[in-house]
C-alpha cells in the first residue's frame, strides 16, 4: 500500500499550519550556513510563524523549520489548545499505540543504495559548530535483546559522503543498545521530516521497554505506519519525508563538536572535540520531491528544541509532584530548562512545600532552581514570577537548600552534583489578607483603541 498522504506525516502539520496562518514561505535564496539558523532564530524569537525555506543555495530540497517554535504550534500538532496542551500530552503518553506494518511507503518512493549526505541541504548553526548537523533527525533503532524499538534526537556530523560521527549520551537507551550489540554493527535508521508527535517522542527519556514509535502513535491518535528498511533490519515511519539507513560501527570513534547546545554553550565546560561514535550510511530513501527538517538547540525562545523538551518533562515533574501533593496544579519547565515552577493551591498542608521540591528534584536531575508559587500566579509569565519571588519570598525562610544532588551533565557551571534551590514563593496560608492583589476594575476588558488614537 502506498499513500501519498499519511495523516501522520509532516506534509498534512505544513497544511494545518498554512491553514491556520502558521506557515510562511520564504522564497528567497538562504544559504544553510548560517542564514537559516540566523533566519529561524529571529523569527521564532519574534513570535514569527513556521518556515518553509523553498530556495537553498547550492540545493534543490526545501528546508522546513521552527515547526515547533511555539508552546501555540505544539498545541496545534496534538489538536490541543495551548492551555490544554501540556495535559493533553500527559494523558496521551501513558497509552502507546501499536505501530502498524505497512508493505510500502512515501518514505521509499526513490531509493538510493549509494548515500551522499551532501544532496541534503544540512544547516549550519552557530559560529563555532565543527559543520553542518543534523538535528532534526529521529534516530531509530532496536534493542538487541528485546527487540523493543528506541527513538531519539541525537547530533549528527557528515564526515563525508556516506559517514557521520553521532554523539550519544552516555546514559541515552541508544547507548544501551549500542553496548548491547558488543563486537556487531548496530543497526540504524534517521528518519528525516515528520510530524511533530515523532519529535515530542524522540525527545523523552520513556522507560526502556517503552517503544517511542508507539507513544509518537499515542500523541497522533493514529498508529505509527512503518515500513522495513531496505538495507537493515529495522522498520521505519513510512510517512518520512527522508530516511538514511546504516550501522553504527562497533569500537570505532572519530572526534566531534563543538557544538552548540541547549545550554546556550558549546558543551560541558570544553571546547575539546570528542571521541563519537560512527555511523556508515547503506542507504538513502526519500519521498519525491523530499522536504529536509532542521532545528536549532538553544536555550531561549528563539529554540525548537527548548519547546519540545520542556513539554515533556513538564509531564514526568507534575507526576512526580502530584504523588506528593494533592495540592500541586501546574508545572512549567523553563525553556532554559534549569529552573521549573510549580503552582500549587491552597489544598496544601504543613511540610508540602518541601515534599513537592524534593520531588521534583528526584524527578529531574535538569533542574537547579524549583519556584512554587500561587494559583493567582500565571506560571507562563517570567514577570509574574520575579513578581511572585520578590514580593513573597523571606530569604531566611522560604529558600531551601538542597544539598550536593545530581546535575545533568552540560550545565558547565557544575560537575555533576550540585546544591539545588527551592523558593517557596507561595503566600502563608494563615497570612492571606495582606497579599490581596491589587486589581483594577474593568482593566482587562477595557479596549485601548477607543481611548487612544
Ligand atoms: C533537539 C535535540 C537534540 C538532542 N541531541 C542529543 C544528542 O546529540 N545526543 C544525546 O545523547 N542526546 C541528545 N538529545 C537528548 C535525547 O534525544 C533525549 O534525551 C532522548 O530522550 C534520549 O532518549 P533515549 O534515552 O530513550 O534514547 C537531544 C534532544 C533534543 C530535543
Amino acid at each position: 500500500m502506498t499513500q501519498d498522504h499519511e495523516e501522520s506525516d509532516l506534509r498534512c502539520y505544513l497544511a494545518d499550519l498554512e491553514k491556520a496562518g502558521q506557515l510562511v514561505r520564504v522564497t528567497k535564496a538562504v544559504d544553510p550556513r548560517y542564514e537559516i539558523a540566523g533566519v529561524m532564530v529571529k523569527a521564532a524569537q519574534q513570535g514569527k510563524p513556521a518556515l518553509l525555506f523553498e530556495d537553498v543555495k547550492g540545493h534543490s530540497i526545501p528546508v522546513a523549520a521552527n515547526l515547533c517554535a511555539s508552546r501555540e504550534r505544539l498545541a496545534l500538532a496534538l489538536g490541543a489548545s495551548s492551555e490544554t496542551a501540556r495535559d493533553v500530552y500527559r494523558e496521551r503518553i501513558s497509552r502507546p499505540l501499536p505501530v502498524e506494518v505497512v508493505s510500502s511507503g512515501p518514505c521509499q518512493e526513490e531509493t538510493l543504495s549509494s548515500v551522499d549526505l551532501s544532496r541534503l541541504p544540512i544547516i549550519t548553526a552557530h559560529e563555532l559548530d565543527a559543520g553542518p548537523y543534523i538535528t532534526a533527525g529521529v534516530v531509530i533503532v532496536k534493542d538487541p535483546r528485546s527487540g523493543v524499538y528506541n527513538a531519539s534526537f541525537q547530533r549528527v556530523l557528515p564526515l563525508g559522503k556516506d559517514r557521520a560521527a553521532i554523539y550519544i549520551g552516555a546514559t541515552s537507551d541508544l547507548m544501551r543498545c549500542y553496548q548491547e550489540s558488543g563486537d556487531h554493527p548496530l543497526p540504524i535508521a534517521i528518519a528525516i521530516g515528520l510530524h511533530p508527535a515523532f519529535l515530542l517522542a524522540a525527545a523523552v527519556k520513556f522507560p526502556f521497554h517503552v517503544n517511542e514509535l508507539e507513544v509518537a502513535g499515542a500523541l497522533r491518535q493514529q498508529p505509527v505506519r512503518v515500513v522495513r528498511a531496505v538495507s537493515v533490519p529495522l522498520e521505519v515511519p513510512a510517512g518520512a519525508e527522508i530516511v538514511l539507513e546504516g550501522r553504527v560501527l562497533p569500537k570505532v570513534t572519530a572526534p566531534e563538536g563543538p557544538f552548540g547546545e541547549y545550554t546556550g554553550y558549546y558543551g560541558a565546560g570544553s571546547m575539546a572535540p570528542r571521541p563519537s561514535q560512527v555511523i556508515e550510511f547503506t542507504a538513502m530513501t526519500h519521498r519525491r520531491r523530499p522536504i529536509y527538517q532542521a532545528l536549532t538547540t538553544g536555550p531561549t525562545p528563539g529554540h525548537e528544541s527548548s519547546y519540545l523538551s520542556c513539554l515533556a518533562k513538564e509531564a514526568i515533574v507534575l507526576q512526580a509532584t502530584m504523588a506528593v501533593s494533592p495540592a500541586v496544579e501546574a508545572v512549567n519547565i523553563m525553556l532554559s530548562r534549569y529552573i521549573g515552577v510549580i503552582q500549587v493551591s491552597e489544598k496544601r498542608r504543613k511540610g508540602d512545600i518541601s515534599q513537592i521540591i524534593a520531588a521534583a528534584f528526584s524527578a529531574m536531575e535538569y533542574l537547579k532552581y524549583v519556584i512554587v508559587v500561587d494559583e493567582d500566579v500565571d506560571i507562563d509569565s517570567y514577570s509574574d514570577i520575579f513578581w511572585a519571588i520578590s514580593t513573597r519570598v523571606d530569604p531566611g525562610k522560604d529558600i531551601l537548600v538542597f544539598p550536593q544532588m545530581r546535575m545533568e551533565p552540560l550545565d558547565p557551571s557544575t560537575e555533576g552534583t550540585c546544591d539545588k534551590i527551592g523558593i517557596d514563593a507561595t503566600v502563608p496560608l494563615d497570612r492571606r489578607e495582606g497579599f490581596t492583589r491589587t486589581k483594577i476594575p474593568n482593566c482587562e476588558s477595557l479596549n485601548l483603541d477607543d481611548y487612544l488614537p
